[in-house]
């Protein structure tokens, strides 16, 4: 009997802050969990796309620590998927260098998140880095031959340049990459600021509106019970006039895997404040237990860079034919026996 391979699933996460919030979590790492019983699955924390901005190097090695503790801490598991740190990986810049060499200026610069960060700094002051972002984000996604890459909707431009250039690719030097699919995760998960209901949860927001992970549960329960709400006093769904009881409904729902037409009915007859309290608890009874394992492996780092050693050799394996194909076809002369590439 002939043996389907599982599809392969890549994806990857910065470390930029001290701790994943809950719009990360429910909007894709509870789908990086999931995705381990249907596929073959490579997840990384992407700390070379983490220095396209100003940087703190001794923030961004903690961080790296922290977001790989927190990804086995909320389920994934390193025997069953590849968890790696991408810089770990040297076939990601390797492969990123060639793949610059036939992504167009025109088409890097219409990508709208390199528009919206380079906001600040003018693109005049931006780096290089943060122009050439999607195409490091092409070679992660390609030296793994992809074919799902579960992402979030703000990722969509940077999924299809991936594709261009994986079909551009092999149309001039011979089939060598999958053109991968995205996965975008379905709607329902989108977490909103507890402060400003309109806006997607994000740590740049002010924090009071962010829950992060690993925040202390008395923080956790101040920031819900804080959180805006709206006219009224009926607890139901109302993304027009209530966002702000919508989306803890939302949250709720997310969580505590209830429908929200059942909290609706849960919540007849009770206020604002009831939900907010029982919300929290919700909220607790999900992250204490990551924030609880997470401790654990950062007070254990040794048992965690080896688990992060052991998903490099892994990832290594498996990009390095990748790009060992790239390279002869892009027609790079293969260094003799002997020679360390
Ligand atoms: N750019 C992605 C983000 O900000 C992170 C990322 C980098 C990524 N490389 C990736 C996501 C490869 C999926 C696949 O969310």
């Amino acid at each position: 009997m002939a043996v389907v391979p599982l599809p392969r699933v890549l994806s990857g996460i910065q470390p930029t802050a001290g701790s994943f919030h809950l719009g990360n979590y429910l909007g894709a790492l509870r789908q990086w969990v999931a995705l381990q019983e249907t596929t073959e699955a490579f997840y990384c924390v992407v700390d070379l796309h983490a220095i396209t901005q100003d940087w703190n190097p001794d923030e961004l090695r903690q961080n790296t620590l922290t977001s790989a503790a927190q990804l086995l801490a909320l389920g994934v598991d390193p025997a069953r998927s590849t968890l790696f740190v991408q810089s770990h990986v040297p076939e990601h810049v390797r492969l990123s260098w060639v793949l610059e060499c036939i992504a167009r200026f025109g088409e890097a610069s219409r990508m709208t998140q390199f528009k919206d960060k380079s906001q600040r700094e003018g693109a005049e002051g931006s780096s290089v880095g943060l122009f050439t972002y999607p195409v490091l984000m092409a070679a992660d996604i390609l030296a793994y031959q992809a074919d799902q890459v579960p992402v979030g909707d703000d990722q969509r431009q940077h999924l299809e340049l991936t594709r261009d250039l994986a079909t551009r690719f092999n149309s001039r030097f011979g089939r060598t990459f999958t053109v991968p699919s995205g996965f975008i995760p379905e709607a329902g998960a989108r977490v909103m600021d507890l402060q400003s209901p309109g806006k997607k949860m994000s740590k740049s927001l002010p924090p009071a509106g962010c829950v992060f992970l690993l925040d202390e549960p008395s923080v956790t329960a101040k920031k819900i019970r804080s959180a805006v709400t709206d006219t009224g006093r009926e607890v139901v769904a109302d993304p027009v006039n209530k966002p702000g009881v919508t989306n803890l409904l939302g949250i709720h729902s997310a969580l505590s895997g209830r429908s929200v037409a059942d909290l609706e009915q849960h919540f007849a007859g009770r206020g604002y404040g009831d939900l907010k309290k029982e919300l929290a608890e919700v909220v607790a009874d999900v992250v204490t237990p990551i924030r609880t394992r997470t401790q654990e492996l950062v007070d254990d780092r040794a048992e965690l860079e080896r688990i992060l050693a052991a998903g490099a050799a892994r990832a290594r394996e498996v990009a390095g034919v990748t790009v060992a194909a790239a390279y002869e076809r892009a027609g790079f002369l293969a260094p003799a026996a002997g020679v360390v590439a």
